[in-house]
């Protein structure tokens, strides 16, 4: 049996999920693969719990009904690490950001400069700092994975990087933000874009500043992380972004008149990424709805894969993020 130590740095409802599944299938792990893993630390914003195996469940119920791992008084002790503090004093084999911190590159750096691989669902490091990032593993052997940054757990990121060494890949087309699909739907079906919009927020499915989303800044951080995954380095602030605020539902009338949709589409090619709202056949696969992404991915020998599943959820993600686990592991 292998055994490997774990730092989990954000603990809210990616990392919650995650910490679910490792214990829901520890045995799994251990008949599988012959892993067994030790949480060693869990951090939040307020704070970090420190322990050589830290009991999953009470840290999962301590979050959930104290709401803060600093209100924790009990049988561990709390230390007032910042992530940077907890990846160079803990020692643990992988780190794991379920963050939303957009400067978590600077620590993701530091982590692999200790001999720790990394695992990230957070998009602003791979977008802004991908070559850096996967240089600075690659000279040290280790892993720097991010399964989760585009498509939750469905797995594009491993098919581009492991499935198709021999295509040269031509393009990928897609449609990769589940809050904007909600707001487009909602409009087909007679709402106003702020009617929507605001329905989305009660829903939970938009965040409280759903900016990013209808910006199309979350679609571009994915089409740049698939821009370097498929052809290498790309700068966020190089690419094309138009988000959906400008969508009127008149021009959802007039494009269903022509039996189409209109979705927010993500194109990537050698040098160029582009999203903006589109109008797209009802029959494509990119027309999509609810939380489901799709993929359109043209590789010179393979001609089209299409790729479709869960663009978000805690256990659609949580796959990504125990997929990565599992690999970075059976590598250490
Ligand atoms: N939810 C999804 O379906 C999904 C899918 C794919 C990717 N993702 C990505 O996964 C990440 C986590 O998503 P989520 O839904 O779990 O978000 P969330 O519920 O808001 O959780 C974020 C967690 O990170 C912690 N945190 C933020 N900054 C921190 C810092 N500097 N140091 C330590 N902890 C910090 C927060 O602490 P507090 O608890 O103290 O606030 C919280 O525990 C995000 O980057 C998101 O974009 C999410």
């Amino acid at each position: 049996m292998k055994a490997v130590s774990l730092s989990f740095i954000g603990f809210g409802n990616v990392g919650r999920g995650v910490a679910r599944v490792l214990m829901e299938k520890k045995q799994f792990f251990r008949d599988r693969y012959g892993l067994e893993f030790r949480v060693v630390s869990i951090s939040d914003s307020s704070a970090t719990i420190w322990n050589e195996d830290i009991d999953l469940k009470e840290a999962i119920m301590i979050k959930e009904s104290l709401g803060s791992l600093s209100r924790w008084t009990n049988d561990y002790e709390l230390f007032d690490f910042r992530p940077v503090d907890v990846v160079r004093e803990v020692e643990s084999d992988i780190v794991i950001d379920v963050t939303n911190d957009p400067k978590a590159h600077v620590w993701h750096l530091e982590a692999l400069k200790q001999g720790r691989s990394v695992i990230t669902s957070n998009k602003p490091p791979l977008a802004f700092h991908y070559a850096e990032l996967t240089e600075e593993a690659e000279k040290r052997g280790l892993s720097y994975r991010f399964e989760a940054t585009v498509m939750a757990g469905t797995p594009v990121i491993t098919l581009l990087q492991e499935g198709l060494k021999g295509d040269t890949i031509e393009s990928i087309e897609g449609v990769f933000n589940g809050t904007t699909t909600f707001i487009l739907s909602e409009m087909e079906h007679g709402m106003s874009f702020e009617e929507a919009l605001e329905k989305a927020q009660k829903l939970g499915i938009a965040e409280r500043d759903p900016s990013g989303d209808l910006r199309g800044i979350d679609a571009g951080y994915k089409g740049t992380i698939l821009h370097c995954v498929a052809f290498g380095p790309m700068a966020f602030d190089r690419i094309e972004v138009q988000g959906i605020e400008g969508i009127t539902k008149k021009d959802i009338a007039r494009a269903r008149k022509r039996g189409r949709t209109i979705r927010l589409v993500t194109r990537v090619e050698k040098g160029r990424v582009t999203v903006r709202p589109m109008e797209v056949p009802e029959s494509s696969p990119l027309a999509v709805y609810g939380a489901s992404n799709a993929a359109v991915i043209r590789g010179d020998l393979i001609g089209d894969i299409v790729l479709k599943g869960a663009g978000a959820g805690i256990r659609e993600t949580a796959s990504a993020v125990v997929n990565d686990i599992i690999r970075a592991s059976t590598r250490l």
